[in-house]
C-alpha cells in the first residue's frame, strides 16, 4: 500500500483547530480509500514554540521537513510575536527553503457560497491565481541605515529574476493552455520603472512560445477595480509576490470570505515537498472559540489529493464544501451560520461518506 508521510504545522491561533479538522478529513479519506495511507507526524512550531526556545522551529527543522512528501499548515502569527519573525523564520523560510515558487489560489465562487458584489453569475468568479512565491517584493534584501537617528534610512529591494519570471510566467501558460484559458498577466510597469517593465518584458516574450493562449495584461490598480466590476475578466492569472498577496484577500472578499480561501505553494519540479495552507491568517480576534471556518482548510486538503494525484478525491471535497454550503445549515457564524469548527467537520466527513458510497 502507498505510504504518504505528511508533516502538519498547525502553528497558531485558529491554526490547530482548522488543522485539527484537515488531519481529521486525511485520515478519514485514506480509511475510505484503502488504497493509501497518511503517515502524518505533527511539529509543535510556531510562537509558543518561539517563546519556549526562541526559535520558530529548530535549527535542522527545514532538514527534517525535507523527508515528507507534503507539508500541510494552519497558520502562523500572535500579537505578543513580531510578525516580521514569526513568518519569515517559519512560514516563508519553507516556502523559500524547498523552492516552492508557485502559489496557487483559486478564486472560485462555489456552489452556496455568499457573494457581495450585485448582478455577479456563479460562473463569473472562477480564476486561478498563480502568485510568484520565491521573490520579487518578499525577497528579504534590504538594508536599514542609521537605525534610530535622524537620517535613518530603509531600503526594501525588490528582487526579480530572469529564472524567477520565466518560471512563475511559464508555468502559468501551461495552465491556461491546458485548461484551454485566458492569461492575465498583471503588473505595474508605469511606476515600477525596473521590476515591472522587466516582468512585462519577460511575459511578452515568452507569450510567443503560446500563440494559442488569449493573453490580457492589467496594472494592478485596474486588475482590482475589474475584479470587482468585471470578475468574469479574469480566468488563470500571473503576478508579483506582494501583488498576488494582496489580490488574494480581495479575491476571497468576493468569493465567500478569508474562511473559504485556499492555498498550494508548490515547488514544481517536486525536488522539494510542497506545502498546503489555507490562505487566512491566524485570526487571534476568534482563536480558541471553535467558531474558525474548517473550509478553506479542507479546499487546502484538496489541493493536496490533486497534488498526489488523486484528483478524483480532490473533487470530491469540494463537492462536500459546496453541499455544505448550498444547504446552511452547518455553516460557521462567518457564513452566517451557528456551527462550530468541530460539527462543520463533522458534518464533512459525514458527507464524504455518503459521496464515497453513493459513488461505488
Ligand atoms: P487573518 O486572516 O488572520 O484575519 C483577518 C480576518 O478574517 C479576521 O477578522 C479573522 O477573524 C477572519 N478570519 C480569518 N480566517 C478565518 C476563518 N478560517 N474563519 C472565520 N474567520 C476568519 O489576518 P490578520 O488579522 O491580518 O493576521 C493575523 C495574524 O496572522 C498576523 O500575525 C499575521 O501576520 C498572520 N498571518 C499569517 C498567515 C499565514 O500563516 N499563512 C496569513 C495571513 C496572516
Ligand atoms: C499569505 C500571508 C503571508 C504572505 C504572510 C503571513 C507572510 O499573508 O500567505 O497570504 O504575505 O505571503
Ligand atoms: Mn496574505
Amino acid at each position: 500500500m502507498k505510504k504518504y508521510k505528511i508533516a502538519a504545522i498547525a502553528g497558531d491561533g485558529i491554526g490547530p483547530e482548522v488543522v485539527g479538522e484537515g488531519l481529521k478529513m486525511m485520515r478519514h479519506i485514506a480509511e475510505l480509500d484503502g488504497t493509501f495511507s497518511f503517515e502524518i507526524t505533527e511539529f509543535p512550531w510556531g510562537c509558543d514554540y518561539y517563546l519556549e526556545t526562541g526559535r520558530m522551529m529548530p535549527e535542522d527543522g527545514i532538514k527534517t521537513l525535507s523527508g515528507f512528501d507534503a507539508i500541510f499548515l494552519g497558520a502562523v502569527g500572535r500579537p505578543d510575536v513580531p510578525d516580521h519573525i514569526s513568518l519569515w523564520d517559519l512560514l516563508l523560510r519553507i516556502r523559500k527553503s524547498f523552492d516552492q515558487y508557485v502559489n496557487l489560489r483559486p478564486v472560485k465562487l462555489l456552489k452556496g457560497a455568499p457573494c457581495p458584489l450585485k448582478d455577479v453569475k456563479r460562473g463569473d468568479i472562477d480564476m486561478l491565481f498563480v502568485r510568484e512565491n520565491s521573490e520579487g517584493e518578499y525577497a528579504g534584501s534590504g538594508s536599514w541605515l542609521f537605525k534610530g537617528k535622524p537620517n535613518e534610512v530603509v531600503i526594501q529591494d525588490g528582487v526579480f529574476s530572469r529564472v524567477g519570471c520565466e518560471r512563475v510566467i511559464r508555468y502559468a501558460f501551461e495552465l491556461a493552455r491546458k485548461y484551454g484559458k485566458k492569461l492575465t498577466s498583471i503588473s505595474k510597469g508605469n511606476a515600477l520603472n525596473y521590476s515591472m517593465v522587466f516582468w512585462d518584458q519577460i511575459f511578452n516574450e515568452i507569450k510567443e512560445e503560446y500563440p494559442d493562449v488569449q493573453t490580457e495584461s492589467l496594472l494592478v490598480d485596474a486588475a482590482s477595480m475589474f475584479m470587482v466590476r468585471q470578475p468574469e475578466r479574469f480566468q488563470v492569472v500571473v503576478t508579483s509576490n506582494l501583488f498576488g498577496d494582496i489580490l488574494t484577500d480581495l479575491g476571497a472578499a468576493i468569493s465567500g470570505g478569508m474562511g473559504l480561501a485556499a492555498g498550494a505553494n508548490i515547488n514544481p519540479e517536486r525536488k522539494y515537498p510542497s506545502m498546503f495552507e489555507p490562505i487566512h491568517g491566524s485570526a487571534p480576534d476568534i482563536a480558541g472559540k471553535n467558531i474558525a471556518n474548517p473550509l478553506a482548510t479542507f479546499w487546502s486538503v484538496s489541493q493536496m489529493m490533486d497534488h498526489l494525484g488523486y484528483e478524483e478525491w480532490g473533487k470530491l471535497i469540494i463537492d462536500v464544501i459546496e453541499e455544505l454550503l448550498s444547504e446552511r445549515g452547518m455553516l460557521t457564524p462567518d457564513l452566517g451560520g451557528s456551527a462550530t469548527t468541530t460539527e462543520v467537520g463533522k458534518a464533512a466527513l459525514e458527507k464524504l461518506d455518503q459521496k464515497f458510497l453513493s459513488k461505488r
